[in-house]
């Protein structure tokens, strides 16, 4: 079997995030921050642990302000509700994913948010989101990274437009986080969102939104904090005040492993690899007679073969024993933007652990489609 679908999920773990999920589930599946016994310390403090890890690895220095969700959508929610009020308008890049649409589109319906979409495809990224902005723009939500084409955003060009215009700034990182390097602490970007179980190399049902400023959070929902249980208010700093419930400790310290894993293997020959296996992605499918890539970067290749449809095109790869993504990628805004929101796109995409051997494999199976 060949896994070319780590944009929706990473298939292969390091062995060191199987050994510490396994580890914690056995040795210490406590509830953290919920008790004063031995072993409810010691899951809060591997929960602790993962929250200076991350904090280090995209350079931030508050451990505190690494809030965990449940994933991307869950932290992107929290951000946007966060900070968009009634009567506030926002400005979107034309590549973003239903996870940041479908919030901003609720909030319009329901106290009357606006929203404008700006090009992240043209040369003059500065010149045009600044054209967009109004007296009432508030807030800019991009993806660092398309899950569709795989652009790269250029953040520092939006971190200088949001300290310009006094604007919040929201970051989904869902395909960048693990791929490329980022340094929060030359973005004051106020909410970075990431999933675990992407290129961090986690597992599914976890993800984390970092917090850029000493700014109190709304919280998405309320409940038990294991902390000032006596008032009927949820506490109000970070990061209790957003995270309502039980922890998912075993996600939590997959995620912390799998960090540890790329600062290891270190995050510029990630970033190497991929962009490696990337040009020879591109280089292979390119030269298939009739297959047409739509759009390509760092990881991610969306293409189409002749007339067949995107979905059968991924149903024939799988006969062949090839897992790649076929259709809208939960992103039909980014469909739009390239032309194919009628037939979506086969989307293959890399991870570290892909080689030259899968590319080839797609290759071959491509010809003989
Ligand atoms: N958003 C994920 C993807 O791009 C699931 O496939």
């Amino acid at each position: 079997m060949i896994y070319l679908d780590n944009a929706a999920t990473t298939y292969k773990k390091p062995e060191s995030v199987v050994r510490a999920v396994k580890r914690c589930i056995k040795k210490y599946s406590a509830n953290p921050g919920r008790g004063a016994h031995r072993l409810s310390i010691i899951a809060g403090e591997a929960v602790y642990d993962a929250r200076e890890r991350i904090s280090k690895f995209f350079h931030t220095n508050s451990p505190e302000r690494v809030v965990f969700t449940c994933n991307t959508t869950h932290a992107l929610n929290l951000a946007i509700k966060a900070f968009v009020k009634p009567g506030d308008h926002v400005l979107i890049s034309n590549l973003e994913h239903n996870s940041v649409l479908r919030p901003l589109h609720k909030l319009k319906e329901t106290i009357g948010v606006e929203y404008s979409i700006f090009n992240a495809l043209t040369d003059d990224l500065r010149r045009e989101i600044v054209s967009h902005i109004r007296s009432n723009t508030k807030v800019i939500i991009s993806t660092a990274a398309s899950n569709v084409i795989g652009k790269q955003i250029p953040l520092d060009v939006l971190a200088d437009i949001k300290r310009e215009y006094n604007l919040r700034l929201v970051i989904d990182a869902a395909q960048a986080a693990g791929h490329k390097k980022i340094e929060l602490d030359t973005l004051s970007c106020d909410a970075f969102c990431f999933p675990a179980h992407k290129a961090m190399l986690g597992i599914m049902g976890t993800g984390a939104c970092i917090f850029g400023g000493d700014f109190a959070v709304e919280p998405l929902m309320e409940g038990g904090s294991g902390t000032l249980s006596k008032s009927l208010y949820m506490p109000t700093a970070l990061p209790e005040s957003v995270e309502a419930g039980t922890l998912g400790l075993p996600g939590i310290v997959a995620l912390n492993a799998g960090i540890e894993f790329i600062e290891n293997y270190g995050i510029l020959e990630v970033e190497r690899r991929i962009n490696y296996l990337t040009g020879l992605l591109i280089e292979r499918i390119a030269s298939v007679n009739g297959a047409k890539i739509i759009g390509a970067d760092h990881g991610v290749v969306s293409f189409l073969v002749r007339d067949l449809g995107s979905e059968h095109t991924a149903a024939l790869l799988d006969k062949y024993g090839i897992c790649t993504r076929a259709g809208l990628h939960c992103a039909p805004l980014a469909h739009h933007t390239v032309g194919t929101f009628e037939s979506g796109t086969v989307r293959a995409s890399l991870s570290i652990f892909n080689t030259r051997k899968d590319v080839d494999a797609l290759y071959k199976a491509l010809k003989r489609i």
